[in-house]
């Protein structure tokens, strides 16, 4: 029977081993590709009427998985697979052009109109797992929220983890939460899998705060709602340029906050993320002589499904051999 879990599941294992090959060559265009062209071939071997709403950005400035672009075997055809489809093809190229820890390859799928088609701007989030959900407003001030989240999960504020994107812009919300008492983990880059380790009971992410891709808050929430966390978010709107774009996309309040529910409203929502660089949640690709090996996480929300993968992609040799770990 075809279960697209399974299907958006060898996409992302085979975009993480791509780009999980381009590691620490120093150059994220090339591990971006990487990933990009493996997800671009995968998914057209998958049987469906598929169409990219977030992707590698407008059709004239991304030559593959442009916003728009048809994917799958069966794209045209009147099938009843038709999906909308938001992938981050690798989230962290310049993690894992460097090597370090915490790039993912992501895909979320859903019925028609189960994905906001973000505009490819900022966004301001605030991310919590679900034991705090409900507890937090993206208005309300750094150290109400924290109070907040700290309630929720009957501890203190101080044993708090925060984790935000290291930039000059958060300088200010790095103060308040250290004012609050709260910890933070600063991450160079990949506020999407830190917002699904929120998420997750165990990981040490207690919420994740501040500014970050409007794409990437998406694909957040796509994950949260099959893991019944929560993420706010508002467009961060440049200029008046934008704001008129942003309202010619049919965005008319720019100002408005956005719920999980709302950044990803479908009943069929399928997301998968593929390790490619050690992180928090997922461990990254690992190359042995017999095959490779990947961990990746996969979720639906109806059935209400997570499942932690690990996979061990075998030559095709008769003396290969499989370890337990
Ligand atoms: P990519 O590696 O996918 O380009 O994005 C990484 C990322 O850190 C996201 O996780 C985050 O939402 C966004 O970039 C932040 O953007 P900026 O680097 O401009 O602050």
């Amino acid at each position: 029977m075809f279960d697209l879990s399974l299907e958006v599941l060898r996409v992302v294992e085979d975009a993480a081993i791509a780009s999980a090959r381009t590691m620490g060559m120093g150059d994220p265009h090339t591990a971006d590709h990487a990933a990009v062209e493996s997800m671009r071939r995968c998914l057209d071997t998958i049987a469906i009427d598929g169409t990219i709403v977030i992707g590698e950005g407008e059709r004239d400035s991304a030559p593959m998985l442009y916003i728009g672009e048809k994917v799958g075997s069966a794209k045209g055809a009147n099938t009843p697979l038709t999906v909308d489809i938001a992938v981050d093809p690798l989230e962290g190229t310049n993690l894992c052009a460097t090597g370090a820890g915490g790039a993912i390859t992501v895909l979320a799928a859903s019925e028609r109109g189960g994905l906001l088609h973000a505009p490819d701007c900022y966004m301001e989030k605030i991310i919590v797992g679900p034991a705090a959900k409900g507890s937090v407003d993206l208005d309300a001030p750094v150290k109400h929220n924290l109070k907040a989240i700290a309630r929720r999960l009957q501890r203190g504020v101080d044993d708090l983890v925060v984790v935000v994107l290291d930039r000059p812009r958060h300088q200010k919300l790095m103060a308040d939460i250290r004012e609050a008492g709260a910890r933070i983990r600063l991450i160079g880059d990949g506020d999407l899998s830190a917002g699904i380790a929120a998420a997750v009971a165990g990981t040490g992410v207690h919420a994740v705060m501040g500014s970050g891709g409007a794409p990437e808050g998406v694909l957040t929430a796509a994950a949260l709602r099959c893991l019944n966390g929560e993420i706010l978010g508002r467009l961060v709107v440049k200029d008046e340029r934008q704001r008129e774009r942003m309202q010619s996309m049919g965005i008319q309040d720019t100002d408005k906050i956005y719920t999980t529910q709302e950044l990803a409203p479908g009943h069929n929502i399928v997301f998968a993320a593929g390790g490619v660089t050690d992180g928090n949640l997922l461990q990254g690709v690992r190359f042995f002589g017999d095959g490779t090996r990947t961990q990746s996480i996969v979720m639906t929300l109806s059935p209400a499904r997570v499942r932690f993968v690990d996979t061990v992609h075998l030559e095709n040799k008769p003396d290969v051999k499989v370890r337990f770990r």
